[in-house]
C-alpha cells in the first residue's frame, strides 16, 4: 500500500517539470481556470451595474471591494491562453486569439488599465466619475468578445 501510494506520488512529480512555469496540469485545467476567472469578473462586474443603476442599494464600501478585487482579477484570464492545449476543447475561444495574439493581449491590458482608473474614481466615492470609469471599463468586455469569444 506504502509502496503504491510512494510510485503514485512518483509519477505525479516528474509529471511536473514539463508545465512548472505555469499552474496547469494540462490546456483543460488552464480554460477552466481563465472561465473561472472571468466568472468571478462576471459577478464583481454585474453587481457594481446592479448598484450604479439602482437595482441595489448603493454602498460605497461594497463598491469598493468589488472594485479592488476586479484589479486583480483582472489580471488573472490571460495566463489561461498561453499553455500547450489551452486553444483546443473550449467551445468559446475563437482562434484568432492566438493568430491575432497581440491584439488580443493588448485588449486585455486595457480591461487591467481600465479596471485601475475605476478603482481610483472609486476611492473619490463621485458617482458621476465611478459611473464613467465604470462605463468605459464594461466597454472593454465587448470589444474582446466581439472578436474572439464564440457565442
Ligand atoms: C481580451 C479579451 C477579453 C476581455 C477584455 C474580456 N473577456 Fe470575457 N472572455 C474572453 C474569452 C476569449 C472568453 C472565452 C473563454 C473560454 O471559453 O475559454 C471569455 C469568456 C467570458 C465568460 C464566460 C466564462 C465561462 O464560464 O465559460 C464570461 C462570463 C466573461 N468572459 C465575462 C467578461 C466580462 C464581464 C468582461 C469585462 C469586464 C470580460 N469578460 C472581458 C475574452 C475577454
Amino acid at each position: 500500500m506504502k509502496k503504491l501510494l510512494i510510485g503514485s506520488l512518483l509519477v505525479t512529480f516528474t509529471a511536473i517539470p514539463a508545465i512548472a512555469a505555469t499552474a496547469f496540469s494540462d490546456g483543460k485545467d488552464a480554460i477552466e481556470y481563465r472561465q473561472n476567472a472571468f466568472q468571478l469578473i462576471r459577478h464583481n462586474t454585474g453587481d457594481i451595474g446592479d448598484m450604479l443603476q439602482g437595482k441595489v442599494k448603493f454602498d460605497q464600501a461594497r463598491l469598493q471591494r468589488r472594485v479592488d478585487a476586479l484589479v486583480g482579477l483582472s489580471t488573472l484570464p490571460w495566463e489561461g491562453f498561453t499553455v500547450a492545449g489551452a486553444n483546443q476543447a473550449s467551445g468559446d475561444a475563437k482562434a484568432e486569439i492566438w493568430t491575432d495574439n497581440a491584439d488580443f493581449l493588448s485588449k486585455a491590458e486595457k480591461l487591467q488599465t481600465a479596471a485601475k482608473a475605476l478603482q481610483a474614481a472609486a476611492q473619490t466615492a463621485d458617482q458621476a466619475k465611478i459611473k464613467a470609469a465604470f462605463m468605459d471599463f464594461r466597454g472593454n468586455c465587448k470589444a474582446c468578445h466581439e472578436k474572439y469569444k464564440a457565442d
